[in-house]
């Protein structure tokens, strides 16, 4: 059983987020809860394949194997219902990578694309840095929960938009999408003739009774609009070994796609992402389902923590991910100066909600996925830096 209480250093690892917080924040001391990396250790499953493939010794240039395709097949059966071929799936250096490689293969600069934001900012990056118009479909909060905005996606959809990014289950919100919702913002596509690229590395983090729907399992036209970018990074913490996958039905978009990927030889896999993908779907679904029940027990810890010594905090309870989304705009502290002030006094590294997108001021988002002791720890340092500021 693993135990996910065991705090493991991570620091001289070159970890983004334990080795970085002065290039980041300006503040090296911080106990970091940004970045959606997990301070877990990978299932030893994957660890001891990796640590058997490098004892081989030779690195060469290396092909993903049958099984490797297998392991990705079986797991999408069995964790969301949805059959593929073998064939839909295309290799993919990381998420992120595939979302630019789809915008430039499949829209001209300047072309438009939709994104709803409060949403995870690389994907208004990636629109900007390849000169393409961001357009937003903020989602709305009703009740405390966050919903689409379809009267205004119909709207923005018919403005000559020529793609949709949709992230699914929602980072930073942690919404897992209906089905009806994803049936409606899938139509609204189609109707406009607008390519749907969906974002779903969160799809295997999702809390009872919530269900992840992968957009593209719907109906085959849905199949045939759709990118889905997918990853075992986020799931079993393998974020470093830039692998993932694109499942793309429709044979003339896979066509391109396969062909812009070649062309920067970008489809040759990293030997270790390889075995690690394959251990991890094939053999690692029962430390997956601990860790779930782990970070459902981080969400609870964290939720009666905050309702006791800060009722003020709005929180936003995730449906899936291992992200929370707080909103601190009725705490009577300016986001700009809570930032400074859990930085340099709390000395914690969240991440400020401004950089999601205007629906973002007043939110911070705080990465659960740590042991509980660490976990108490950066809550006591919110708390602590609120109360001695608030109003
Ligand atoms: C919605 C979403 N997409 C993509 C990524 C990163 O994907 P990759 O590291 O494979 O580029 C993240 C990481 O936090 C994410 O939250």
């Amino acid at each position: 059983m693993p135990d996910f209480n065991v705090i493991v250093n991570r620091k001289n690892t070159s970890s983004i987020k334990w080795d970085y917080l002065e290039q980041y924040f300006g503040q090296e001391d911080a106990l970091p809860m940004w970045v959606a990396d997990m301070d877990f250790l990978a299932p030893p499953e994957v660890s001891k394949a990796i640590m058997e493939r490098a004892a081989h010794g030779i690195f060469g240039y290396t092909n993903r194997p049958p099984s490797y395709y297998q392991a990705i097949m079986d797991w999408l059966a069995k964790r969301h219902g949805w059959d593929i071929s073998r064939d839909w799936i295309c290799d993919a250096p990381g998420v992120v990578p595939s979302i630019a490689l789809s915008v430039n293969t499949f829209t001209q600069p300047n072309d438009k694309i939709l994104i709803q934001s409060p949403v995870y900012y690389p994907f208004s990056q990636v629109i900007r840095s390849n000169n393409r118009e961001l357009v937003d479909n903020p989602l709305q909060q009703v009740d405390g929960c966050y919903r689409m905005d379809f009267d205004d996606l119909e709207s923005k959809l018919a403005s000559g938009v020529r793609m949709a990014i949709l992230c699914s289950p929602h980072n930073p919100v942690g919404r897992v999408w209906l089905q009806e919702e994803l049936v409606r913002f899938g139509e609204l596509c189609l109707q406009n003739n607008i390519l749907i690229v969906s974002d779903e590395i969160w799809s295997d983090i999702i809390f009872s009774p919530n269900i992840h729907i992968p957009i593209s399992r719907l109906n085959q036209d849905l199949a045939a609009n759709t990118i889905t970018c997918m990853a075992p990074s986020k799931t079993f913490n393998l974020a470093g070994l830039s692998t993932s996958f694109c499942v793309i039905p429709n044979p003339m978009l896979r066509k391109r796609y396969n062909t812009a990927l070649e062309s920067y030889e970008l489809d040759l896999g990293n030997v270790f992402g390889i075995t690690a993908l394959e251990a991890a779907y094939a053999n690692s679904e029962s430390w997956l389902d601990e860790l779930i029940h782990y970070l459902e027990m981080n969400l609870e810890f964290a939720q009666a923590y905050i309702s006791q010594y800060l009722p003020e905090v709005r929180i936003i309870k995730p449906e899936g991910t291992y992200l929370l989304w707080l909103d601190f705009n009725h705490v009577g502290i300016k986001s700009s100066q809570l930032k400074k002030k859990l930085l340099t006094e709390g000395k914690v590294a969240i991440s400020d909600g401004r950089v999601f997108g205007p629906g973002g001021i007043g939110f911070q988002r705080v990465n659960l996925a740590c042991p509980r002791s660490l976990l108490e720890e950066g809550l006591q340092r919110i708390v602590q830096t609120v109360t001695t500021h608030r109003k």
